[in-house]
This record gives C-alpha cells, sequence and structure tokens, in this order.
C-alpha cells in the first residue's frame, strides 16, 4: 500500500508535499518522490528509502518550485524498490505526472499496445501506463482525457495527475483506494488519509469510487462515474493534528500502547445506556437477528485476532455457532453463507484489500455485514451493511495496539447486543457483563505500569532465534496476538501454540533455554496450564507465565511471572494483551530495530 499526496495553492506546494509525505510514510516507506510544475515544466525528484532521503535530496523542499504537485511514498507491488520505480511517473514528452496508490491488473495489456506504438517505458511499475495513456488520448480538455483513460483501468486506483498545460490544476480520482480531498481558502490539497491533511485544513470531502476531483487554488469541481459534475458534502475532521503526533513517547507504538484506556473508553462511551447496549443506526434488526443460524467472523492479521476474541465471547453469550476465518482464504474457498448468516467484518484501516473483497463475496450471498473498522469512511465501512467504529483515533505504529483493544472492546459490546435481542442472558446479567466492560478503561491503565519489569525481562531475548506462546480458551486467541506482536516488530520467529496440542508433535522443538510464555488466566484450566508448564520445564524451557494477580499456582515452576488484573474471564484479553505489547516492543527496541515502521511490512495492506 502507498501514500500520495497532492497541493495547488497561492504558495509552493514542496512544503505540504513532503510533510505529507512524512506523515503517511507508515503506508509504505520503500522509495518516494515529488514532482512540481513551474513556469510550464514538470520537475520530478525520486529517491529510495525513507522519506528523509527526499527532503534532504530537496533541501526541504528548496531544489523544487511551483505552487501545484503531488507526492508519493511506495510499498513496492510491481517492480523492485528503486529511483526508476518510484512515483511519479511521466509522459515521455514530460506533460503529464501521475502518482498512484492501488494495482492496475490489466497494466499488462496496455503496456503491450503502447509499446507496439512506440512508447518507450522507463520503470517496472503498473502506475507507469497512466501518463502514457493520459498523453496518447489528450485532446487538450484535461477532464475528458482523464474520464476517458480511468474507464480503461481495471483494478484499484488513487490517482493524483497534474498537466504542464494546466499550471494550477491538480485532478483527483478514486476507484477501491481511499483518496480525500482538503479545502482551504490557501489551497486545495488531496491525501490517501487525513493524518497528511489535518494540519492544513479541518475541511475534507471523501471522493467515492468511480469519482474524480478537479482542483485549482480557487475551486473544487467534482465529477460522478458518468462524468457529469456533482455536489459534494464537506465534513470536518474532528480531531487535532497533535493526536497524530508522538506526544513526548520516542515511538508511535508506545504512545498507542498508552492511549488505550482512553481509546477503549471513547469506544465504548455513548453506547451503554442502562444496561443495555445501543448502536446508532443500526440496520440489523431484531427480527433479522432472530433468524440468525450462524455468525462468520472475518479479517487479516491482528484483526482476526480479535475475531477469535470475539468468537469465544459471542458463543459463550449468544449460543449462536461462530467461526472465524481469514478473509484471504475466506473468499476463495466458495464459502458456505446465507441470508441466515452474520458476517462480521474487522479492520483497522478499513482499506485491507482481501478484508474489501471478502466483505462483498458475503454480501453478494445474501448475507448481512457489520463492519467493525477505526477509520470513518474508509471502504471497508462504506461497503457494510452496519458499521461500528472503533473511536480509537488514528493509529499510526504499523503494529496495531489500540486498533486490536478497541476491536475486542466492540465485540464485547455486540456480543451483548446480540445476547439482548436474543434473549439468551437475562436483562441482569447483561447489565452485570456491561458493568465490567465499564471498568475495563482503569483496569487497562493498571496493567500499564509494569514497564520497567517488562523491558529487564525482554533483554534476556535479544539474542534468541525462536520462542513459543502457549494458552487455552481466551488465552490462546491473545497468544496469537502476543506472538505477532513479537514477529512484526523484532523479526524473532514466534509460534502461537494451542497449550493442549503442544505434545502433539512442535514438543519436539523444546530443547534447553527455549522460551515458552504460558498464559494462564483462566482458575479452570490452572491444572492443564501447570501439566503443559511442567512438560516443557523438563525439556529445558526457560518459563514465563501470565496470570491474574494473586495467583500463585505457577510460580514454583516458571522462571518469571507477569500478573494483569483480575477481570471476568470473558473480557481477559483486554487486560492480557497488555504486558506483550509492552514486552514486544522492548526486545524491539533492545534489538535496535524499527518499531514504528518494521521492514517488509505497510500499515494497511491494500494490495491482495
Ligand atoms: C497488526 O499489527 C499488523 N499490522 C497487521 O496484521 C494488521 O492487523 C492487518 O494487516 C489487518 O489490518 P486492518 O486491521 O487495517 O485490516
Amino acid at each position: 500500500m502507498c501514500g500520495i499526496v497532492g497541493f495547488t495553492g497561492k504558495s509552493n506546494a514542496a512544503p505540504f508535499l513532503l510533510d505529507g509525505l512524512s506523515r503517511l510514510e507508515y503506508r509504505g516507506y520503500d522509495s518516494a518522490g515529488i514532482a512540481l510544475l513551474n513556469n510550464g515544466e514538470i520537475k520530478t525528484e525520486k529517491t529510495v528509502g525513507r522519506i528523509k532521503s527526499l527532503i534532504d535530496k530537496t533541501e526541504n523542499g528548496k531544489t523544487v518550485d511551483g505552487f501545484l504537485g503531488i507526492g508519493h511514498t511506495r510499498w513496492a507491488t510491481h517492480g523492485a524498490p528503486s529511483v526508476e520505480n518510484a512515483h511519479p511517473h511521466t509522459s515521455t514528452n514530460g506533460k503529464f505526472a501521475v502518482v498512484h496508490n492501488g494495482i492496475i491488473e490489466n497494466y499488462l495489456s496496455i503496456k503491450e499496445k503502447l509499446k507496439s506504438e512506440g512508447v518507450i517505458f522507463s520503470s517496472q511499475t503498473d502506475t507507469e501506463v497512466i501518463p502514457h495513456l493520459l498523453n496518447k488520448y489528450y485532446d487538450g480538455d484535461l477532464a475528458l482525457t482523464v474520464k476517458k483513460v480511468i474507464d480503461l483501468l481495471e483494478g484499484s486506483f488513487a490517482l493524483g495527475i497534474i498537466c504542464s498545460d494546466y499550471p494550477d490544476t491538480l485532478v483527483a480520482a478514486k476507484k477501491f483506494s481511499p483518496l480525500i480531498v482538503g479545502i482551504s481558502k490557501e489551497c486545495n490539497i488531496i491525501a490517501s488519509d487525513v493524518t497528511a491533511i489535518a494540519s492544513t485544513t479541518k475541511d475534507i470531502i471523501y471522493l467515492e469510487d468511480g469519482e474524480f476531483a478537479i482542483l485549482t487554488p480557487n475551486s473544487a469541481d467534482f465529477f460522478g462515474n458518468d462524468g457529469k459534475k456533482i455536489d459534494k458534502e464537506i465534513s470536518k475532521i474532528t480531531w487535532d493534528v497533535s493526536a497524530s503526533e508522538k506526544g513526548g513517547f520516542d515511538h508511535f507504538m508506545m504512545k498507542e500502547i498508552f492511549e488505550q484506556p482512553n481509546a477503549v473508553k471513547q469506544t465504548l462511551s455513548g453506547r451503554i445506556k442502562s444496561g443495555e447496549v445501543v448502536f446508532e443506526g443500526f440496520n440489523l434488526t431484531a427480527e433479522k437477528v432472530k433468524n440468525i443460524k450462524r455468525i462468520v467472523i472475518i479479517a487479516c492479521g491482528s484483526a482476526y485476532h480479535a475475531g477469535i476474541v470475539g468468537k469465544y465471547v459471542i458463543e459463550d453469550m449468544t449460543r449462536i455457532p461462530c467461526e472465524v476465518d481469514l478473509a484471504s482464504e475466506f473468499r476463495y474457498r466458495n464459502p458456505i453463507i446465507d441470508e441466515n448468516t452474520l458476517t462480521i467484518v474487522i479492520s483497522q484501516s478499513g482499506e485491507t484489500a482481501d478484508t474489501l473483497a471478502a466483505l462483498n463475496e458475503a454480501k453478494r450471498l445474501g448475507s448481512h455485514t457489520v463492519s467493525i473498522v477505526n477509520v470513518v469512511g474508509s471502504s471497508i465501512a462504506k461497503a457494510s451493511d452496519d458499521v461500528i467504529y472503533t473511536l480509537a483515533g488514528p493509529e499510526i505504529a504499523v503494529a496495531t495496539t489500540k486498533g486490536y483493544s478497541t476491536q475486542i472492546a466492540v465485540m464485547y459490546l455486540f456480543s451483548a447486543w446480540l445476547s439482548k435481542k436474543l434473549g439468551s442472558l437475562s436483562d441482569e446479567e447483561i447489565a452485570a457483563f456491561l458493568e465490567n466492560v465499564k471498568a475495563l478503561p482503569q483496569k487497562i491503565e493498571e496493567t500499564l505500569k509494569q514497564n520497567e519489569f517488562l523491558s529487564e525481562i525482554a533483554k534476556n531475548q535479544i539474542n534468541t532465534n525462536s520462542l513459543f506462546f502457549i494458552g487455552r480458551n481466551i488465552d490462546y486467541a491473545v497468544s496469537l496476538e502476543a506472538s505477532l506482536k513479537l514477529k512484526e516488530i523484532s523479526y524473532i520467529h514466534s509460534e502461537a501454540y494451542s497449550a493442549g496440542e503442544l505434545k502433539h508433535g512442535t514438543i519436539s522443538l523444546i530443547e534447553e533455554g527455549k522460551t515458552v510464555i504460558a498464559l494462564a488466566c483462566f482458575e479452570r484450566l490452572s491444572d492443564k496450564l501447570l501439566s503443559n508448564i511442567k512438560e516443557v520445564k523438563a525439556r529445558g524451557a526457560y518459563v514465563i507465565t501470565c496470570t491474574t494477580n494473586g495467583n500463585d499456582t505457577f510460580n514454583q515452576e516458571s522462571n518469571e511471572m507477569i500478573y494483569v488484573p483480575d477481570v471476568d474471564r470473558r473480557l481477559i484479553a483486554s487486560v492480557e494483551v497488555i504486558p506483550f505489547q509492552i514486552y514486544s516492543y522492548y526486545v524491539s527496541l533492545h534489538k535496535g530495530c524499527d518499531i514504528d515502521k518494521p521492514r517488509n511490512l505497510a500499515k494497511s495492506v491494500t494490495v491482495e
């Protein structure tokens, strides 16, 4: 996934372009570039590596003049990270420059046709066909040419386009990749998400699929799929720029770990009234709920792990069968979905390509779809029948923390809401459950006081090449998320394993000094967990055990103990995940890894 920006205004474009790309760098950061139009000529500067290389090369924008420009930070899909493959891409005669986020699925056939017509390509990217097409069809009318070209493109795109014949005109077009327009008296801008816009203006307009915009410093015109002019509503960004800054922390990830109590509190606020859950504007009626025979939860990565927590809670409270599926598997499995299936889709970014495609497949098969999303107006939010927003605020670190915590908080709310509609629990049971949910921000706050201890034990792992997390029930669901956190930011291989399954083969990997982290918060399963811990200890494992405050069942068999507050066991994931977010952070820090932008990753994977 990539980040794009564009600017047309009454001052130099470079400062906004470079600042905007810096704020979008979490979306992809293997190369970057900007193109500005000045005195009838488009000048392009591109570098490999982080935005800083581009800032250095352009002396913080001083070497590139112009009040009109576009910029791009790349996460390579077609063609390795290189200057040639970095965006913006230009037509051979330099008349058009284009930045693109998405994938042009029919680019090969277009490229072959253009090459047969004598066009010389300078990159391996899919994107480069776009400026050449613009040049091929250009008849002097920019808007008409853009419409003609985007109608030829299959796949996904968010585009920023400039043309040397139009000294102040910025064109934006959207299909399946996010693109937002920022409106102000001084300039009109575009960006892949609001974090790049908020410091310039709070007035934004979301482009819908098939729409495009023609922007100048004093005008903003929007056109629909049919090429006809349309009116668009202006929305307001509600959070301030500081929300997307580090706020005194060394990394966005630690800032967002510490934001979790408030993020969960915001997500719960206004949704628990008189002992029951209220979702504004929900289309899922009590009548439809009564016909639900099965629930399917679909997501990727940490959102998938949040779905597994949700499965345990939903089944416990509603007694409706609930399965959790990886979006990339679901969509190619000829899934068994019908109008009696409720589909829940979870996504922090709301732009994950596999998750969006799985959502559309479930809808096509007749299922009512509810999405749990953090980004207002995102593609998944707009495509689902109902959306429950996690109000976590912008999450910048690639490794999600508050995104995950607010997703599971919404799962608790939704489980209670379903239970009420189904009558599977009494009003008193639901009210008591929700009282425990409301107490979670405080309980999470309590778990944030272990940094020093966790940093100390994290030091033991910096030379580890692999370790295990084991657990049962929701402890197992949390171990999946704990394992992913460690892998993605410290590059140490780890595996989450159902504690009861270890002895069926994988225990052969346990040897002297191998670290095994046991998640053991379910008293009724303590004996089983203790046996599993003894099994690995007997084979030389170094055991770290996490359990609830005051539980001394595991002290003797464990090398280290991590304690979390005692909460309703259905909610244990909300407190149990915290120490492992912090632990992974410190392992990564001690190893000197890039915590907020781990290698090979992007914040939202908007390609398959
Ligand atoms: C989580 O730390 C990872 N960055 C990744 O697994 C992420 O959860 C996954 O790509 C899904 O993203 P989404 O929630 O934006 O759909």
